[in-house]
C-alpha cells in the first residue's frame, strides 16, 4: 500500500489538477461533481489525511468537531474561506489554507464586466435581441450610464480591489477606496483613502464590493449605507452576497436611487437567491463566476496542492489562515 497522503477532493476539479493530485496523492475524487452532504464529508473523511473543498462545502463548528483525528488540513480551493470556522479548526490543530492572489485578476474582470453590464444595460439588449424585440434605433433608445471619468469606490482594497481599480483606471475613473488599514502610496497608486465605509460612500458612483464576508461586514451594504451613496449609484458585488441587504439594494433599484446593480454573488445562492433579482431590468446577473477561468482554476487546484504539498512536507504552507 502507497502511504501517499490520502485526499478527500469535495468536487470535480480541472484536469490539470486532478493529474497532479493523482501523481503525489491518492486522492478521493468527485468524477461527477455531486454536491456532498456534511455527512458524507465525515464518512468519506475517515479514511483522509486533508480535505480539499471549495466554498460549496461548510465547515462550520459542529462539521468540524465530528472531523476524524486523521484529518490534518483542509485545503481551500477558494480564497473566500467565510464557509470554513477558523476558530473550531484552530481549536482541533487542523490547518486551513486558501487560494489568494491567483484569482484577482480574473475576478476584477468580472467587477468590471458586471460594471459595465449594469451600466450599459447589457442583460435588457440581450434580452431584447434574442426575444426578436428590437425594431428600431433612436438617440433616445436604452441609453444607460457612461462610466469613464466617473468614481470607483472600492470596499475591501485588498488583492481584488487593487487589480480591479487598476483596471477601473483604465476607464479614466477616479478610484476611492474603504479598507481596513490604508494601502503604501505603492500599492494606492493615487487612489483616495477613506477612513469609514460612512466617508467613502458619497463619492461612489461606482461601488465595488471586495471585502470579505465576516460578521462585521454582513449586511454592510444596508438601507442607510445605500441613501448615502450619489443618486443613480451603481453596485457592483463581486465578493460575497452576504456584505449586502438583498431587500434594502431591491428597494433602492425599484425606487430609482440606484441607477442598476451588477451582482456575480448572492445570499443563498445558488438556487434561493432573492426572487426580486430575476425581476429587475437594471440588474446585471452572473452565477458566481469570479475566477471561473482555465487559467485561473488551475491556478487555484496548483495553489491549493503547493499549500497541501507543505503541509505534508513538514512545512509551513504559504497561504494558512489557521
Ligand atoms: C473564492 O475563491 O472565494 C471564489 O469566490 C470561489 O470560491
Amino acid at each position: 500500500m502507497s502511504d501517499k497522503p490520502v485526499i478527500l477532493v469535495t468536487r470535480k476539479l480541472p484536469d490539470a489538477v486532478e493529474a497532479r493530485l493523482q501523481r503525489d496523492y491518492r486522492p478521493m475524487l468527485n468524477p461527477d461533481d455531486r454536491l456532498y452532504s456534511a455527512d458524507e464529508i465525515i464518512e468519506m473523511s475517515a479514511e483522509a489525511d486533508a480535505i480539499l473543498p471549495c466554498h460549496t462545502e461548510k465547515f462550520d463548528a459542529d462539521v468540524i468537531a465530528r472531523l476524524p483525528k486523521n484529518v490534518r488540513a483542509i485545503a481551500n480551493f477558494s480564497v473566500g474561506h467565510d464557509h470554513v470556522d477558523l476558530e473550531a479548526a484552530k481549536a482541533k490543530g487542523i490547518i486551513v489554507t486558501n487560494t489568494p492572489d491567483v484569482l484577482s485578476d480574473a475576478t476584477a474582470e468580472i467587477a468590471i464586466l458586471c460594471m459595465l453590464g449594469a451600466a450599459r444595460r447589457a442583460y435588457e439588449g440581450e434580452r431584447m435581441i434574442r426575444a426578436q424585440k428590437w425594431k428600431d434605433w433612436s438617440p433616445t433608445f436604452m441609453l444607460g450610464a457612461q462610466t469613464t471619468g466617473k468614481r470607483f469606490g472600492v470596499i475591501g482594497m485588498g488583492r481584488v480591489g487593487q487589480v480591479a481599480a487598476k483596471r477601473a483606471r483604465g476607464f479614466d475613473m477616479e478610484v476611492h477606496y474603504y479598507n481596513r488599514s490604508r494601502l503604501s502610496p505603492e500599492l494606492e497608486c493615487g487612489a483616495i483613502y477613506h477612513e469609514t465605509v460612512e466617508d467613502l460612500l458619497p463619492h461612489c458612483d461606482v461601488l465595488s464590493i471586495h471585502c470579505p464576508a465576516t460578521p462585521q461586514t454582513t449586511g454592510l451594504v444596508n438601507q442607510e449605507r445605500i441613501a448615502m451613496l450619489p443618486d443613480g449609484a451603481i453596485v457592483v458585488n463581486t465578493g460575497r452576497g452576504g456584505v449586502v441587504d438583498d431587500e434594502a439594494l431591491i428597494e433602492a433599484l425599484t425606487s430609482g436611487k440606484l441607477f442598476a446593480a451588477g451582482l456575480d454573488v448572492f445570499n443563498g445562492e445558488p438556487d434561493n437567491i432573492h426572487p426580486k433579482y430575476r425581476e429587475l431590468d437594471n440588474v446585471f446577473l452572473l452565477p458566481h463566476l469570479g475566477s471561473a477561468t482555465v487559467e485561473t482554476r488551475v491556478g487555484m487546484g496548483f495553489r491549493a496542492l503547493d499549500n497541501l504539498d507543505a503541509v505534508f512536507a513538514g512545512r509551513e504552507p504559504v497561504d494558512r489562515i489557521a
